[in-house]
């Protein structure tokens, strides 16, 4: 196979990346030449002015680094949407808030199939890190519901009032900061990064009680780890989880991302883990090529999620795969109403339903997730598949 070419940074890449590279040297340095994985991401990502989602340089879609749900086709948004409805109706009122909200497609997509159900939300918040992307959501939202945009506010942190609703993130969850950790002659070692050579590097070493601990209990659920079997935890996702939906007082909060039950994300075969960077439709696993310029994500423990649920004081209300909460929602039903009769647009609606759907592709490796909260309520997009018991 032919080696892959390195994409080109433009000169403004290159000095964005060139920052950053001499911000994270000097966190480095900081932190006595070792650096925790987390903080290294959470610099990468988070920087004020410089971090991948601070600053403006990310983008989504056919033009960006990745793609999304929302991305590929409307009817992500429309089978969300009967899903709040279901919520919003059996609430008196009700918002909705979406944390991190891309191009604003989803919010397009379910503020508009709300609209035609008449099933409005009386708010529609969105919390998002990016002042560049927060921009695009309001052009979007602008350009294709102009009558709704007073009805849309962005925040910079999680709601103070409490609220009756929905949470929503979609894509979210696999870009909090993550620990990663080694297996090393039977003893655990956290991986950090240093400076070799005036380049960064993995440096492992012996992790602390707190890292050991965490780690004894995923490969509990896992399996035997062979010598250098390399993975990851998300130490913030319980705290994270529970802060942006402190203030939902009755309702469900749904969390979509790629992600495995534990016993099935710490298997010994899995032992390489799961970071993966995205620039320009890149794959790859190194966070060291391009720092400020491609995302940094990992795949979600569903377990840990379905453990902050009951930290957060809600009930965990579903678990399945995007492919049956689609299923369960009537995507055929909204593949008719996206392509009326017209046959061409209908089978390209087709095909965006099977890049949605595909089995061992998106449509399985994706999960979705419910959370409520003084609401009991019955929800279709879990009502097919109910994969609870794996967690
Ligand atoms: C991978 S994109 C997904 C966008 C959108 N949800 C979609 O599905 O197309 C991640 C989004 O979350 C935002 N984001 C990342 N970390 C965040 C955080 N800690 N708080 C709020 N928004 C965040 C990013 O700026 C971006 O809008």
């Amino acid at each position: 196979m032919p080696a892959q070419r390195e994409p080109e940074l433009d000169d403004a890449q290159a000095r964005h990346c060139a920052r950053m590279r001499e911000y994270l040297a000097a966190q480095i340095a900081a932190a006595h030449g070792w650096l925790g994985f987390e903080r290294f991401m959470d610099a990468a990502l988070y920087a004020p002015g410089l971090g991948y989602y601070s600053a403006g340089a990310h983008k989504l879609g056919a033009g960006g680094d990745f793609t999304t749900a929302p991305e590929i086709s409307p009817l992500f948004g429309a089978c969300v949407a009967r899903q709040c409805a279901e919520v919003l109706g059996a609430l008196e009122t009700g918002s909705i808030l979406e944390i991190g909200a891309g191009s604003g497609r989803l919010a397009v997509d379910v503020l508009s199939r709300l609209e035609a159900l008449g099933q409005l939300p009386a708010r529609y918040s969105i919390l998002e890190i990016s002042a560049d992307l927060r921009e695009r959501q309001r052009a979007r939202i602008g350009q294709h519901l102009p009558h709704l945009l007073e009805r849309v506010q962005w925040l910079d942190r999680p709601p103070a009032q409490p609220f009756a609703g929905m949470v929503l993130a979609n894509e979210v969850l696999d870009a909090l900061p993550i620990t990663r950790f080694r297996w090393h002659r039977d003893r655990l070692e956290e991986i950090g990064v240093v400076m070799r050579d005036g380049r960064f590097a993995w440096e492992p070493r012996p992790a602390g009680a707190a890292t050991t601990a965490a780690c004894r209990r995923l490969a509990q659920a896992g399996g035997d780890w062979d010598e250098g079997y390399v993975s990851e935890y998300c130490p913030r996702l319980a705290a994270w989880t529970r802060s942006v939906t402190a203030s939902l007082r009755a309702g469900a909060a749904l969390w979509f991302d790629y992600g495995l039950p534990r016993s099935q994300y710490y298997l010994p075969e899995r032992h390489e883990g799961t970071l993966l960077c995205h620039f320009r439709h890149r794959a790859h696993s190194d966070p060291f090529l391009y720092p400020g310029l491609q995302d940094i994500t990992a795949w979600v423990d569903y377990t840990a999620l379905a453990e902050a649920s009951r930290d957060a004081g809600f009930s965990l209300a579903g678990f399945t795969t995007q492919s049956f909460f689609l299923a369960g929602l009537g995507v055929d039903h909204e593949m008719r109403a996206l392509a009326g009769d017209d046959a061409n647009e209908f089978a390209r609606v087709a095909d965006q339903a099977r890049q949605l759907m595909m089995p061992g592709e998106m449509g399985e490796r994706f999960k979705a997730m419910a959370w409520l909260r003084g609401l009991n309520l019955r929800l279709s997009g879990f009502a097919l598949q109910d994969l609870r018991h794996t967690l």
